[in-house]
This record gives structure tokens, C-alpha cells and sequence, in this order.
């Protein structure tokens, strides 16, 4: 096993299921009691092994990467966890890998690191009934001001519109230079340039993928909702949202394609 240190993105009260916030959140909204899971981008596993203590009957953790991978499997097997598995795979192809249907899909922190992330969204919708997901957006103008080096360095100053598979979406585009050894990165594996929606484009990605959005939570709990552990960071560029799939008896072709229409920014 490798000894490097995790960074443990949001984290929770370290209670039974608290590693994060995430699972704890999620229990809040949706009776998590015997259902199955996919964790997209499960990093060190604390995700899946959170969801599992919150009464996940099963939960497969999906990483690409093989470092996050042996630390996962490693402090699976110091729980004894046989419910909770970790497979390497890209999860910009989740839905072609035949792993059956999931009662919900917890996606954190690896909507903002595609390049098509409207995309990702179909693909979700194609095997799970809820998912819990977390992502940055695209700050507000005065907000891109105040947002901290770490976010701001690499956003293009303007958002732009782009062409997600064939429809055009707001937002700014997150481009690492191109020395950037992309592997080394928590982030994407291939792209230098990923895509950040605005709020209005990802709700509107989030219906045209194929979902309700049931809450969005960006500030103050949505009306109804009871208020869960988010940070949304400084200049608010973290936003959460559960969703339902509208028809989940229906499968819907996705293609493979790239983003377009902003061919410029992207040349290296
Ligand atoms: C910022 S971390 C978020 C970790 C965790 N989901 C959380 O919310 O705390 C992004 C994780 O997604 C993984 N990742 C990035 N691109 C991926 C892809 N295409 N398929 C699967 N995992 C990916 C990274 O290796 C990393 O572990």
C-alpha cells in the first residue's frame, strides 16, 4: 500500500458514516436502507465506505486511478467490508460496462473535471433512479473576483457558450497549461481544458439529461429541504443537487463527442 496522505474533500464529524458529509447529507434527503450505489470517482474509498456505514446494502466505488485504488481496496480489507468493492474504470463510459442499475449514484467533485460534462450527466442517467451530486460552477462575475488563486488561476476571465453534443450551454472553461502532467493531478486524466457550467446551464443540462432536480442547494436549503453539511466555499462556487430520473425504465443512446465552439481557447 502506498502511504501517501489523502486529502478528504469535505470533511465530516468522523462520526459512523462521517469520513465526509456526503453519505450523512444524502441520509437527510433519501432512505439510503438496503439500496445499491455507485461512488463516481471514489478516490481513497472514504465516500464508499461511508455510504455502506449509512445503510447502503452494497456500494461499488469507480477510480481510475491506481493509487486511489490500492488505498481504497487496502482499507476495505482492514474493515472487512465484502459489500463494498472498487473498480478502475473511466466514468465518462459508465454506462457501457454492463454493472446492472443503481438505486442512487453519488458523483462528487468529478463533474467539473470533464471536458463534456453533459455527457457524463446522460450516461449517469442511464444507471441509477437518484443521484446526489457536487460540483463547482462557473463564478458570477464579482465572485470570480473573490474566488480563491486556487479556482481562479486556471478559469477563463469571460464564460463563454459552448456545444455539448449538439446543444449550447454557458460557462467558462478551466484550462491547466499544457505542461501539466494531467495524471498527476486528482483531476481529469486527459483533458488540459474542462468545463464549468454556469447555474442556469447546469439545471438546464440536468433536464435535457433526463432528470427532476429535486433540490439545489446554493446558499440557503431550497424550501421544503431540510439544511444538510455543505461548504459552498468562499464566493460560492460549490452547489449540490438531487435529482430524480424522470423515465427510469427508458435507456437513452448517448454518443461519444467532444466540445465544440470554442476552438480557440482550447488550442494549446
Ligand atoms: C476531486 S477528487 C473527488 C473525490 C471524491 N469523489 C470526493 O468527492 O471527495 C476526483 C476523483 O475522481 C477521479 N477521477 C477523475 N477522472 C475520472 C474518471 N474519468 N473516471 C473515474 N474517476 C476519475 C480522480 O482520480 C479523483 O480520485
Amino acid at each position: 500500500m502506498n502511504n501517501e496522505t489523502i486529502y478528504l474533500h469535505e470533511k465530516g464529524p468522523e462520526t459512523r458514516g462521517g469520513r465526509s458529509t456526503r453519505a450523512l447529507s444524502i441520509t437527510r434527503l433519501f432512505d439510503v436502507h438496503d439500496t445499491r450505489a455507485i461512488d463516481l470517482g471514489s478516490n481513497a474509498g472514504y465516500n464508499s465506505f461511508d455510504l455502506y456505514e449509512c445503510g447502503c446494502r452494497e456500494v461499488l466505488g469507480i477510480e481510475v486511478r491506481d493509487k486511489y485504488l490500492e488505498l481504497a481496496n487496502a482499507e476495505k480489507n482492514r474493515l472487512g467490508y465484502d459489500h463494498v468493492h472498487f473498480r478502475k474504470a473511466d466514468a465518462q463510459h459508465i454506462d457501457e460496462f454492463e454493472l446492472g442499475k443503481f438505486d442512487l449514484c453519488l458523483c462528487t467533485g468529478l463533474l467539473y473535471h470533464m471536458q463534456n460534462p453533459f455527457n457524463l450527466l446522460k450516461r449517469i442517467r442511464n444507471i441509477c433512479r437518484y443521484v446526489a451530486l457536487e460540483t463547482h460552477i462557473s463564478p458570477a462575475w464579482l465572485n470570480w473576483r473573490k474566488c480563491g488563486e486556487k479556482y481562479r488561476k486556471h478559469l477563463t476571465r469571460r464564460t463563454h457558450q459552448v456545444m455539448l453534443d449538439g446543444v449550447p450551454f454557458r460557462g467558462r472553461l478551466n484550462i491547466f497549461p499544457a505542461s501539466q502532467e494531467m495524471q498527476t493531478t486528482s483531476g481529469s486524466i486527459v483533458s488540459h481544458a474542462t468545463f464549468w457550467f454556469t447555474k442556469q446551464s447546469l439545471l438546464k443540462a440536468f433536464d435535457l439529461a433526463g432528470f427532476h432536480v429535486r433540490a439545489c442547494y446554493f446558499g440557503r436549503p431550497p424550501q421544503g429541504f431540510p439544511d444538510i453539511l455543505i461548504d459552498h466555499g468562499v464566493a460560492r462556487t460549490k452547489i449540490f443537487i438531487w435529482a430524480e430520473v424522470k423515465e427510469p425504465d427508458r435507456e437513452i443512446p448517448v454518443e461519444n463527442s467532444r466540445i465544440t465552439g470554442c476552438d480557440r481557447l482550447l488550442e494549446p
